[in-house]
């Protein structure tokens, strides 16, 4: 196994037991501090359209873009697992699919994470074949948002918990180290995290509903002000600081 394996092995052996904590990175000085203050894994996530990029959603984001943001990310890294997002378009067959993951990789990424269940196993099975961990992600699946009319919570019947159910088992037979579950209701993400072997982590699922959670670093220390998502819990208000600094900057100028 390499390094990159050998990380990702470490943090699916976690499941049901030390929990996992995930966060957004997007540049060299978020990564280091992150990484410094032992986060486990950092996403460079297409989240990165909207919250870096100024794009209304996730389907504007590019390959080019994120090679830039996972290259920046691994210069400031040390310990974390780096996972870079395939964005939108970037895994139409699973030889496309292991094409871009291997310039994710040689950008930087330990790993990738793709959206999607049944549909994507074969594209998973061809990245992990190939020696890259891959990162799953059911439920609300933001570069699906236009098809969709919007960001719906999921999991709301028992139908639905079983198309969930069998995605994350299509994306588990594939080899996928773990899966990000997004607005997932809390009662059928807890299901799901009982159903499955390997470590899921949740995003607006409720709390302590999964193995793990990831959020988006501008949502944790409040430095996205336009647009905040309601499971956010912020724990500083970095975009407040920053205007008082401007204001101090601008009189005494
Ligand atoms: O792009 C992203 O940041 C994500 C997380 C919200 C899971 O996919």
């Amino acid at each position: 196994m390499n390094n990159s394996q050998i990380k990702a092995a470490a943090l699916q052996a976690r499941k049901g037991g030390q929990r996992i904590a995930c966060l957004t990175a997007y540049d060299y000085p978020t990564a280091r501090l992150l990484d410094e203050a032992g986060v486990d894994l950092l996403l460079v996530g297409d989240s990165l359209g909207m919250v870096v990029l100024g794009y209304p959603d996730t389907t504007h984001v590019t390959m080019a873009h994120m090679l830039h943001h996972v290259a920046a990310v691994a210069r400031g890294n040390q310990k974390a697992l780096i996972v870079g997002d395939l964005p939108i378009h970037s895994y139409g067959s699973p030889a496309q699919a292991l094409e871009n993951a291997q310039k994710l990789v040689a950008a930087g990424a330990d790993a990738v994470k793709l959206e999607g269940g049944v549909r994507q196993a074969d594209k998973v099975k061809s990245i992990v074949d190939a020696g890259i961990p891959v990162f799953g992600h059911m439920g609300m699946l933001p570069q699906r948002v236009l098809q969709e009319g919007g960001y719906k919570k999921k999991g709301k019947s028992e139908e639905e918990f079983e198309a969930i159910l069998d995605g994350c088992r299509a994306l588990e037979a594939a080899g996928v180290f773990a899966i990000v579950l997004e607005s997932v209701v809390a009662d059928t993400a807890q299901r799901l995290t009982g159903a499955l072997t390997v470590p899921t982590i949740g995003i607006g699922c409720g709390e302590k509903t999964c193995d793990g959670e990831v959020a988006v670093i501008t949502d944790l220390v409040g430095a996205y002000p336009w647009f905040v998502p309601p499971f956010a819990k912020p724990q500083a208000n970095v975009s407040a600081d920053v205007s008082a600094a401007v204001r101090w900057y601008i009189e005494q100028a």
